[in-house]
């Protein structure tokens, strides 16, 4: 019998999937139009970096359109194959452009903070994601939902980055030099700190 949903979980679902839709599809008009000219902030990896930056944005915008679809109760139960596809697709996905996100972190031109910031984030993302598929692999169940729960809320490091941005740059009329380093910790040290929360706020209710 899958777990129910209350009003509220799926309000935030679906919060959480129109957002990540919408960053997805930023992400994935290169395909058609070009890094160039979809990413012009991102011409500069292209000579050097063009499959990095391709596989990155690429998969990074499927992961983000996936992973969602993941946690819905009724979907895994009813259709568990289809789980453990996506999920397989998932975490390739995320290593794979979680390893062109270093290379591309290890490059930006944006210095030493947002290096760091994205490097970290890059690791981080690659090592829930492991422990998620790993966890899986020793059908240890719960801890395989805790740590999809990090991989996912990392992922979504997508999403506040771009809130972030436009509210700090357009909002406060912050300097994009300013901002960028900042908001390379910014976008995900929250998201990993809200999961944790959310990990612990679950057990304490259901002990
Ligand atoms: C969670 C781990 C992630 C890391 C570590 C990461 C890292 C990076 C880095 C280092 C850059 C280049 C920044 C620069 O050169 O200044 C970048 C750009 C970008 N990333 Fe990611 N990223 C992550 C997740 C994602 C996901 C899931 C998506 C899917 C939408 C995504 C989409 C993009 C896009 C579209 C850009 C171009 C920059 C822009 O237009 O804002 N990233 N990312």
């Amino acid at each position: 019998m899958a777990q129910k949903w209350s009003k509220g979980t799926w309000v935030g679902w679906s919060v959480m999937v129109f957002l990540a839709t919408g960053i997805a599809i930023y992400a994935l008009q290169f395909l058609s139009v070009g890094i160039e000219n979809a990413l012009p902030q991102m011409a500069y990896h292209v000579p050097e970096r063009l499959l990095p930056a391709s596989v990155h944005f690429a998969i990074g915008g499927l992961v983000l359109l996936i992973g969602p679809f993941q946690f819905v109760p009724g979907l895994r139960a009813k259709w568990p194959v289809l789980h453990r596809w996506m999920g397989r697709i998932y975490v390739t996905g995320c290593i794979f452009s979680g390893i062109a996100a270093f290379i591309l972190a290890s490059n930006t031109n944006a210095g030493l903070v947002a290096r760091t910031g994205f490097s970290l984030l890059a690791i981080a993302w690659v090592y829930a994601t492991t422990m998620a598929f790993l966890r899986a692999r020793n059908r240890n169940f719960n801890e395989h939902k805790q740590w999809m729960i990090r991989s996912y809320a990392l992922t979504l490091a997508a999403v506040t980055l771009r809130i972030y941005l436009p509210v700090s740059m357009i909002g406060f009329g912050l300097p994009y030099a300013t901002v960028y380093p900042v908001i390379s910790f910014a976008c995900w040290v929250p998201n990993a700190i809200a999961a944790e929360w959310y990990l612990r706020y679950r057990k304490a209710n259901r002990a």
